[in-house]
């Protein structure tokens, strides 16, 4: 019997190494650990007969299962080192990570066409001695309509055009406010542009509740009609070309006077007559005129020493002119296919 124990223990680590040439994992070497090592492992299957030994043969094949089992388990925790190793190896071999390699840049964004064109048109008023002011979208009555000579029963102070606030301040339906807000804080001359966003009640293929006005004006002693018309000739031909044909008609704002229209030969058809200018052969582009007297008197300036011109004009019509787009609506969409375009 003892002399069996003791050739069974022997042969326990040969077994096992034979065995661990086999194991190629982690997981598998956990099974060879239960089977050597475990309740029911090979060792402790030896040891279940040391009950049958003599006294003096009890510690020998006691001592020779210890030394046994020690090495067993340094064998097994080399034997995991390795593995542990291999599979980390493996896996960043699989991830096919090549850190030398350029990486993929963030993609860069650009500036909304919208922006692109108020940024032109401001640079082109700038050059000429322009002032950039700005008012608040949230605009009192009093601002937007009163100071301006609209008088009370005019149709864009319905709700149906207008956005109100509350019964005195609203969202300003155009930029000609700001007229008002700088002639009340600055004396003459002043050769002023305010852009910005203005809002109404109107909304299709040519309108959005939101859009972007650019208001300009001057006021001094003896600006006139003659003012106006270079000053926006020279604006249109920066803006459209050299060749821009242009014609100033009669119209109508009450806070002008005289008022004018200002069109430009249609950029689509060059005034051949199209969809676009209904066929007419030419845009209309710019509201403008004399600041009127009230106007003038509504601020505190003497209209018997000050004249000066005003101008009102649209930047997505703008835009859409320049890069022939037929939907106002597209530039607020934010599609990138769209805006990738600009
Ligand atoms: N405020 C006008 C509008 O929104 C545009 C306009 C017309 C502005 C004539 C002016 C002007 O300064 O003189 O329709």
């Amino acid at each position: 019997m003892f002399q069996k124990m003791i050739q069974q223990v022997e042969k326990i680590l040969p077994a096992l190494e034979q065995e661990l040439k086999a194991v190629k994992t982690t997981s598998a070497l956990e099974q060879v650990r239960v089977k050597y090592l475990g309740k029911k492992g090979v060792l402790t299957n030896v040891l279940r007969n040391l009950g049958k030994l003599t006294a003096k043969e009890k510690p020998l094949v006691g001592r020779l299962a210890n030394e046994t089992k020690t090495k067993i388990v340094e064998i097994l925790q080399a034997k995991e080192q390795e593995l542990k190793l291999s599979e980390a190896r493996t896996r960043i071999e699989k991830e096919d990570l090549d850190i030398s390699l350029p990486g993929c840049g963030p993609e860069i964004g650009h500036r909304h066409p919208i922006s692109q064109v108020l940024e032109q048109i401001k640079a082109i008023f700038v050059s000429m001695g322009f002032d950039v002011v700005e008012g608040p979208d949230i605009e009192s009555d009093y601002n937007n309509f009163e100071a301006l000579n609209i008088p009370p029963d005019h149709p864009a102070r319905e709700m149906q055009d207008t956005f109100y606030v509350n019964g005195t301040m609203l969202l300003r339906t155009h930029t000609s406010p700001v007229q008002i807000r700088t002639m009340q804080a600055r004396k003459p001359p002043l050769a002023i542009i305010a852009p910005g966003k203005v809002y109404r009640r109107d909304a299709d293929i040519s309108h959005s509740p939101m859009f972007h006005q650019v208001e300009g004006f001057m006021v001094d002693k003896q600006i006139s009609l003659g003012d106006l018309k270079g000053v926006l000739e020279v604006f249109m031909r920066e803006m459209f070309g050299p060749d821009t044909a242009m014609r100033f008609r009669p119209s109508f704002f009450p806070f002008t006077e005289p008022s004018a229209e200002l069109d430009i030969r249609c950029v689509m058809c060059m005034g051949e007559g199209c969809r676009v200018c209904k066929q007419s052969g030419w845009l209309e582009i710019v509201g403008a005129g004399m600041i009127h007297p009230v106007v003038f008197r509504n601020v505190g300036y003497n209209p018997d020493e000050y004249s000066g011109f005003a101008f009102g004009m649209g930047v997505e019509r703008i835009a859409m002119l320049k890069y022939r787009i037929n939907d106002i609506r597209l530039f607020f969409e934010n599609d990138l296919r769209f805006l990738r375009q600009f």
